[in-house]
């Protein structure tokens, strides 16, 4: 039995993917911006919502469906894009956290930094809601194409990031002179010396990169100098308008913190209005979230599906964002902890901890249908 399958929680997983990876990719997964506010905050901050319970409810049946990009899921959560899942899984990356997500049907959604190809993404997850995510390159016809293959893939869903015209200033990535694909130096080499499983597996691996723009010339540059250079500050909301009509189903924008642009988001035909700080590696010091949720929720319609991230290490996390207004629930660094502890299994452990979780707090809190759940049984701590 692999380790990650008796990871009794996420952080077992992460103390997992700590010990597999060479440290400048552990702390990419890990990492945040700057001083690592948000990072840290985001996390703590869900123990601040305190719980109240309800007493002697019958709960002999747990309902945790939601809806998520306008189908129904088992569960009220689903897989957050995150770029180059090869980095943390040399062999398998996208293929073996799509395997999980389908195993208990859970929406995918796919990076348009994925570091294996559409297709193959599609055929390891056929029965599942797929999403992809879409940065705004300066050339257009990229996104247009980009739109067009994931559509004929399968891909029911879009989601336009909008957190990100510029990256973040990840500190830990620079001192560990550590790049996307990571380049040999005196630093990395002694970082990957020291995990030889995990260097095997690279050596033995097609080089990672964005595989879904080949014949794209990114001059040779890592990850952060493409979000530099190749995508566009001039973006605005015509153009986000422009994505969701040539896209012509579920729309997200992902990466709102405003109520003002919730609902200019709904105005430029998103069907789904996704709230993130993108985990904490984007400006610091954001507003956690959970915070956010109430002002953001009372300026949509019901029928506009609000979506939350950041920061969600266990079940709890969850139904209190869904408590706080969110529809449903993205997880990024849980799945990828488990990607990195044991590729699929350990995938298939984030999930099944947090599916775990949530059910059981149903229970604790005695509200047998996740769609039942509202603010009243939390309390903000003094
Ligand atoms: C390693 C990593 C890579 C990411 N890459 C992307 C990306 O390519 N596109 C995107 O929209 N968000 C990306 N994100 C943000 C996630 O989709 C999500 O918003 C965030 O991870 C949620 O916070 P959590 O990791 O604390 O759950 C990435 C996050 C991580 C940790």
């Amino acid at each position: 039995m692999g380790k990650a399958k008796s990871a009794i929680n996420i952080d077992d997983l992460r103390t997992l993917a700590k010990a597999r990876l060479p440290r400048m990719v552990f702390d990419y997964i890990d990492g945040g911006s700057e001083d690592e506010v948000t990072l840290r905050r985001q996390v703590d901050r869900y123990t601040d919502y305190e719980l109240q319970w309800n007493s002697l409810v019958d709960i002999s049946k747990i309902d945790t469906s939601a809806t998520v990009f306008g189908e129904r899921s088992p569960l009220p959560f689903f897989i957050s894009p995150t770029a180059a899942s090869r980095l943390f899984h040399p062999k398998e990356g996208e293929l073996a956290v799509a395997r999980a997500a389908q195993k208990v049907g859970i929406a995918y959604s796919a990076s348009t930094l994925a570091s294996q190809k559409l297709d193959a993404i599609a055929a390891a997850a056929p029965d599942v809601p797929k999403i992809i995510q879409i940065y705004v390159w300066k050339d257009r016809g990229i996104v247009k194409e980009l739109m067009a293959r994931a559509k004929a893939a399968g891909f029911t869903g879009c989601v336009l990031t909008v957190d990100t015209i510029v990256a973040g200033a990840r500190e830990r990535d620079p001192r560990n002179r550590f790049t996307v694909p990571p380049k040999l130096n005196s630093k990395t080499i002694s970082q990957a010396l020291a995990k030889p499983g995990y260097l095997l597996d690279m050596f033995t691996s097609p080089t990672i990169g964005p595989v879904n723009f080949e014949g794209l010339d990114t001059g040779g540059q890592g990850i952060m100098n493409v979000i530099n250079d190749l995508f566009d500050r001039t973006m605005t909301w015509k153009d986000a308008e422009w994505m969701a009509n040539e896209w012509d189903g579920p729309f997200a924008i992902k990466g709102v913190a405003t109520k003002e642009d919730a609902v200019r988001a709904v105005d430029h035909g998103a069907s789904a209005v996704w709230v993130s700080n993108h985990g904490g590696r984007q400006i610091d010091t954001s507003v956690p979230v959970i915070d956010l949720l109430p002002e953001i929720r009372a300026v949509l319609s019901p029928k506009t599906e609000l979506i939350a991230d950041g920061g969600v290490r266990r079940g709890s996390h969850i139904l209190k964002l869904i408590a706080r207004g969110a529809t449903s629930v993205a997880i990024g660094r849980a799945y990828l902890y488990g990607l990195a502890a044991g590729g699929e299994e350990g995938v298939d452990r984030a999930i099944r901890i947090l599916k775990d979780d949530v059910e059981r707090g149903l229970g604790l809190l005695g509200v047998p249908r996740i769609a039942d759940l509202d603010g009243t049984l939390l309390r903000l701590r003094s």
